[in-house]
């Protein structure tokens, strides 16, 4: 039976702002929102509401259960933490779910070797309503994460005007470079609308197993960050292979950080995305949008536009099968499950027509 809640990576559609150098890469990590929303109700609901213990115990799984040596390091918080400010305008946690304060938190997530993610909101209030951050306190709030040692904020953009996004996002940027602190910024303006990364498959709330490995493997092949929003006490062991897939990680993390793109849209609604990678491979995400039944898909590397020189090998990321001795004429089948993706590593073998030693 399919668990109800299933994997969820939620596409952080933001600007990553990249000045800073530390975002050269998709950041990967866990993020609460897309699971655990703004629960408050630590009474009614301790292990699921936003809270302290909450993030420590994800803290501790990204540790212990492998996320955090794959490459999942950030620990990111969202909306609905903040208590309030108090007399000099500083801002404070909520004291009940929070009693030891986000710096405690931060040193806890560095102390297993993970990174903090704060939330705050450009403008009179948070979408959930709880304290913005005003342009006369983006100083402040800038120095305040920095003193707690945070290592990214998610700047969101409720409750204000264009005009005050337009001023307050670059006014953040330099004030978080002010302190003197590496902190990965992340915010929408400009609004990067039907941009980069586009928003394909966003907020389903239980995914299928199908939907989820097409969700992986399109967000890597767009070089997406990866961060998972799911409760990772009870996470599947099908939802863990999926997002611990070596391969996939290392196809995200590939340094040449090139976007993939969809290369071909056809009619009987297969779509083939294809990213170039480091050492002249490529990712090839055979994506369908059936709802029917599985469909075989027949094509070649020359269909794909990849020309005829080299002589190829692909992996099966998700499969790990190896298809040998692929030339670019060669024509090959993939059999895609509706709403599901057959993936594949790509790499070139040896040149054609040079001399064979
Ligand atoms: C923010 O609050 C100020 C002062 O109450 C108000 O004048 C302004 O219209 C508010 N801005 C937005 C975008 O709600
Ligand atoms: C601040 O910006 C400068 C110039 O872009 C950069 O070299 C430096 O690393 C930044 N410092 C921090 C702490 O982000
Ligand atoms: C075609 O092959 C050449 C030589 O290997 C290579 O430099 C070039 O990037 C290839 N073009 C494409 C579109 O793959
Ligand atoms: C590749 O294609 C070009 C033009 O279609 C052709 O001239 C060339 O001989 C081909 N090379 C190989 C190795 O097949
Ligand atoms: C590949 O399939 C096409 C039809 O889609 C056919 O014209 C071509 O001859 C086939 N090539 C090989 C090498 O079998």
């Amino acid at each position: 039976m399919l668990q109800k809640t299933v994997v969820l990576l939620a596409l952080v559609a933001q600007v990553l702002m990249l000045e800073n150098g530390l975002l050269r890469k998709p950041p990967m990590g866990w993020l609460a929102w897309e699971r655990f929303r703004c629960n408050t109700n630590c009474d009614e609901d301790p292990k699921n509401c936003i809270s302290e213990r909450l993030f420590m115990e994800m803290a501790d799984h990204l540790a212990q259960d492998g996320w955090r040596d794959l490459g999942y390091t950030y620990l990111n918080m969202d909306d609905c933490w903040i208590g309030g400010r108090d007399a000099k305008g500083r801002l404070v946690p909520d004291p009940k779910r929070f009693p030891n304060g986000i710096a405690f938190l931060a040193d806890y997530a560095h102390s297993l070797g993970l990174k903090l993610g704060i939330y705050e909101d450009l403008g009179n209030f948070t979408c959930m309503g709880y304290p913005g951050t005003t342009l006369d306190k983006v100083i402040q709030d800038a120095q305040t994460f920095a003193e707690w040692k945070v290592d990214m904020l998610k700047l969101d953009g409720c409750f204000s005007t264009p005009e005050e996004r337009a001023k307050g996002y670059p006014k953040m940027a330099a004030a978080l470079n002010a302190t003197g602190r590496p902190i990965a910024f992340s915010c929408s303006w400009p609004a990067y609308e039907g941009g980069l990364p586009p928003k394909l498959l966003i907020g389903n709330f239980g995914l299928s197993f199908e939907q989820a490995r097409a969700q992986m493997a399109l967000w890597t092949v767009l070089a997406a960050p990866l961060f998972m929003s799911t409760d990772l006490r009870t996470i599947s062991a099908q939802n863990t292979d999926i997002l611990q897939n070596p391969l996939m990680i290392k196809i995200n993390q590939d340094p040449l950080g090139i976007q993939g793109r969809r290369i071909l849209k056809e009619k009987s609604h297969i779509e083939v995305y294809m990213r170039p990678l480091a050492n002249e491979a490529s990712a090839l995400v055979f994506f369908s949008r059936r709802t029917d039944m599985p469909y075989r898909y027949h094509t070649s590397l020359a269909q794909l536009n990849f020309n005829n020189s080299s002589m190829y090998e692909a992996q099966n990321v998700y499969t790990g099968d190896v298809i040998s001795g692929l030339h670019s004429k060669t024509n090959f089948t993939v059999i895609i499950n509706p709403s599901g993706v057959v993936m594949w590593y790509l790499y070139p073998i040896r040149k054609l027509g040079t001399p064979q030693h």
